[in-house]
């Protein structure tokens, strides 16, 4: 079965100021949607074709770039919609808060840490708070690389990817940042898959 563009969780007009209307009709509209239709494309005839997504993602990492940057991006971008939510931010739920302050020190520390993960992240890429062997760390990851295929669980990534901010925020990509932790993460959402993982 052919994979589909998920709809936004939201109206695409929900998240601004901090993030615009135009860049989510242009974000999920156009780039999501041509992650999916290239997928679709490419998965034809491929030992990976009628897998759920998140096989064809690990199973063709370092075995078809084409296949894996399409299918990756398709997996980041539907988590990205649901890890952003109108009025987000705020505080951090109590147990995914207390395992923030076990391995960061404080939630000013992680979200430090993710900002600059975010800015240090050279071209496009994402910057993430996962799951690995039991703790929580801040990675980062070139174009559509996830930390799902190094083994750790992703609950929470930031795009910065210049399609995700140029509009809104033209080339000040820690704006972005802080205006994504301070005003659009759905922390009950990142705290929902904190639970599954851990
Ligand atoms: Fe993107």
């Amino acid at each position: 079965m052919a994979f589909s563009l998920p709809d936004l969780p939201y109206p695409h007009d929900a998240l601004a100021p901090h993030m615009s209307r135009e860049t989510l009709e242009y974000h999920h509209d156009k780039h999501h949607a041509a992650y999916v239709n290239a997928l679709n494309s490419l998965i034809k005839g491929t030992e990976w074709e009628g897998l759920g997504l998140e096989e064809v993602v690990t199973g063709s990492f370092g075995k078809n770039v084409p296949l894996f940057n399409n299918a990756s991006q398709d997996l980041n971008h539907t988590y990205f919609w649901k890890w952003m939510t109108p009025k987000g931010g705020g505080p951090v739920p109590g147990r995914l808060e207390k395992q923030i302050i076990s391995d960061f020190g404080s939630v000013e520390k992680l979200t430090a840490d993710f900002v600059a993960a975010g800015v240090g992240q050279f071209g496009s890429g994402w910057c993430w708070l996962a799951v690995e062997n039991g703790k929580l760390a801040v990675t980062k990851t070139p174009n559509g690389e996830s930390p799902l295929v190094h083994g750790a669980v992703p609950i929470l990534g930031c795009d910065v990817w210049e399609h995700s901010y140029y509009i809104d925020y033209r080339n000040r990509r820690p704006d972005y940042l802080k205006a994504f932790l301070e005003h659009l993460v759905n922390w009950e959402y990142v705290d929902d898959l904190f639970d599954k993982a851990t």
